[in-house]
């Protein structure tokens, strides 16, 4: 127990969507943290499943035309499919619908109804559906829901409730006295001032009347369990309380359950006071991520800005995909996604740095080394400061494990990789491969494929498939590709001899697609003061790339890709030439829903008068952009012959804004 096993939890996540990148995001964490665990060659247990009952799955399973257990059923497939795609090592998947999980529930509900813990009585209150939670009077924000300030329901009912109240001095000492219980440290802030208001007993119940797809109470067949009381109790129903005493006494307390801000409270006051009722230790940490915005906005359905990892997974491959969110989210901070971002971060990280490493000492290793390890050389001051900068990253990572900074151990690793190719372009190895210094160029590249092991084995908890393609390509035994930590803490591992192997390029580049209409027109700089006046920059509209290509392998895209590009007919209602620009002309479209402006180079092509009226389609989400100081948002798709071009049109009568697919 404790320190000498790991226990990791995710939320289980509600059926009633489809998994987008918040969910990936918790659940990619989890099994970074288990996946170093193991290199660690601690015990782990590893817990994600899915919360399957309540208003919000009854809900969307009666938009959906089905039953509830239907929309369970299909829903949960989606959340397995994206796990196996992330390549997700979870030990256990834990359904709340599953009798394992309903009988526990149950137990707990009748052993606390029977002490007491459990009373009935009237409730009065305001009820918020999407968050499934009740609010008194002065809970609520401007008469909203205030986690989610949507609008709340009043309700008056005879319900049951969990005796809280008495918990709240001891809870609050608990926290003061454990301040690893609740991390990071403003989420702990943040549960204790909340406590500082009095503490209300819980209603842990739903009429069936009103609510009938949850776990029924076993002292009261009128009533199901209010959908928080049934969920939080996986993560011990899945490491076999109260029957399974060796598997449960292995396991609990879990080292971590990962949450994201969201769902704080729940887990840091009603928890914590659930398992003390039932006799049972807290767990070690709740520790609260922030949240996964889209640019600077909140994700959200009705903006559509959702980001679906599988179409990330995809475009980008899961180890890229892993490694941006892992290297990009301070853990406990809120970060943001987006395509450019994600580019940026690939093409710099990845295809230059440690791309670029692999390529050299491999290609090296095997033209002028006959692809076999060099003996293992005699090291001098710089073989001395690589070797100590590259135990360093290994001693972080090592450490930013404890103190949950992904990120920063990361961010070693790189700043190692950056290491060595520093040290190759000092020693030049492409030099004294042509002179007729031997041990010069063994020591080089025994350095460079030395670090390439450790650092291939710091990242393979985040990015197992290339990083065991490296490591396969090293050399190393298949007993080998799986590091173990202890064997990255020394150098000079790497066994002499060895064969290496070929390598396709580990990260190929990513390039910016080209718009097809207005190539040639000039983007103002997006930071003037950064952008030499002697020196116009002509770049692309879309600066921003919506679409990532490879530049290796086939130049086929999958209908995934392509169908994420909106393109929508729009009308042109007015349009008139930019001021100061030969080409540019300034237009509004209408799009069904919606009216923009977009700017385009078309005035060598047409004249303003002869484009209004006309039906176009456009690019619907493309980033918005400014040309000349003027805000576009989307894109005229044309053809384009040498200096010919011509919009594309509908062929027949449209609404504006129908979707072109
Ligand atoms: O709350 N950024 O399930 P849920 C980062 N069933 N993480 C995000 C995110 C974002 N934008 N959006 C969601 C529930 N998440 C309950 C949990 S546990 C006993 C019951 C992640 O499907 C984050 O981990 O709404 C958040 O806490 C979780 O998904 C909520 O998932
Ligand atoms: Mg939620």
């Amino acid at each position: 127990m404790g320190n000498d096993t790991f226990y990791v939890t995710t939320p289980i996540y509600y059926v009633n969507d489809k998994p987008h990148i918040g969910h990936a995001y918790t659940t990619i964490l989890a099994d970074v943290l288990a996946r170093f665990h193991r290199l660690l060659g601690t015990p782990t247990h590893f817990l994600t499943g899915t919360d399957e009952h309540g208003q919000k799955v009854q809900r969307a399973a009666t938009e959906n035309g089905i039953t509830p257990q239907e929309q369970c059923d299909r829903t949960v497939v989606r959340f397995q499919e994206l796990w196996r795609k992330l390549e997700i090592t979870h030990d256990d998947f834990i359904r709340t619908t599953e009798e394992r999980h309903r009988r526990v529930v149950r137990g707990i509900l009748k052993d606390l109804y029977q002490r007491g813990e459990i009373y009935a009585s009237n409730y009065e209150g305001w009820y918020c559906v999407p968050c499934e939670r009740f609010f008194t009077e002065k809970d609520l924000i401007e008469a909203k829901c205030p986690e989610c300030k949507r609008s709340v329901e009043k309700l008056v009912e005879r319900n049951y409730f969990f005796r809280m109240t008495q918990h709240q001095q001891w809870l609050i000492d608990y926290i003061e006295a454990h301040p690893e219980f609740i991390q990071p440290p403003h989420r702990r802030q943040e549960t204790l001032g909340f406590l500082r208001k009095p503490l209300g007993d819980l209603c842990i119940s739903r009429p069936k009347t009103r609510l009938n797809w949850g776990i029924e109470l076993p002292f009261d067949s009128a009533y199901v369990t209010y959908v928080w009381f049934d969920a939080l109790v996986n993560y011990i129903s899945g490491v076999g309380y109260p029957d399974d005493k060796a598997t449960f006494g292995k396991w609990w307390p879990a080292t971590y359950h990962l949450i994201g801000k969201d769902i704080l409270t729940t887990h840091t006051v009603y928890w914590p006071i659930m398992l003390k009722a039932c006799g049972v230790e807290l767990p070690r940490t709740v520790f609260a991520h922030g949240w996964w915005l889209v640019g600077k906005d909140k994700m959200s359905k009705s903006v559509g800005n959702v980001v679906n990892p599988m179409d990330m997974v995809e475009k980008c491959g899961v180890d890229a995909f892993r490694y941006f969110l892992m290297a990009e989210m301070t853990l406990g901070q809120d970060a943001s996604f987006t395509e450019q971002a994600f580019t940026v971060r690939y093409n710099s990280d990845l295809a230059n740095d440690l791309g670029n490493l692999a390529s050299r000492v491999l290609k090296m290793v095997k033209r002028d080394l006959g692809g076999k390890i060099p003996p293992v050389p005699q090291t001098g001051e710089d073989e001395k400061e690589l070797m100590e900068l590259t135990l360093g990253a290994v001693a972080r990572v090592q450490e930013s494990l404890g103190t949950m900074q992904i990120d920063r151990g990361i961010a070693d690793t790189l700043a190692a990789v950056r290491a060595a190719n520093r040290y190759f372009e000092k020693m030049a190895p492409w030099k004294l491969a042509k002179s007729d210094d031997q041990a010069g160029l063994s020591r080089v590249l025994y350095c460079g494929a030395e670090s390439l092991r450790i650092v291939s084995g710091l990242l393979y908890p985040v990015m197992p498939g290339k990083m065991s393609e490296l490591r396969r390509a090293l050399g190393l035994d298949d007993t080998e590709i799986t590091p173990r930590l202890a064997d990255l803490a020394q150098w000079g591992k790497l066994k002499p001899g060895q064969c290496t192997g070929d390598i396709e390029s580990l990260f190929p580049r990513i390039v910016e697609t080209k718009p097809v209409a207005t190539m040639d027109t000039i983007v103002e700089p997006a930071s003037p003061a950064k952008a030499p006046a002697a020196k116009p920059p002509r770049t692309p509209v879309s600066a921003k790339p919506t679409n990532l290509t490879k530049v290796a392998g086939t130049d086929q895209i999958g209908i995934e890709t392509f169908s994420t590009v909106k393109l929508r007919t729009a009308r042109i209602t007015a349009a008139e030439p930019v001021k100061g620009s030969h080409k540019l002309v300034r237009l509004q479209v209408h799009l069904g829903t919606e009216d923009r402006q977009i700017v385009a180079g078309l005035l060598p092509h047409y004249r303003p008068e002869e484009l209004v009226g006309k039906t176009v389609v456009v690019v619907a989400n493309l980033e918005p952009a400014r040309l000349l100081g003027i805000e576009s948002n989307g894109m005229l798709l044309a053809a384009k012959t040498g200096e010919h071009l011509r919009l594309l049109t509908v062929d027949g009568a449209l609404p504006p804004g129908s979707e072109v697919s």
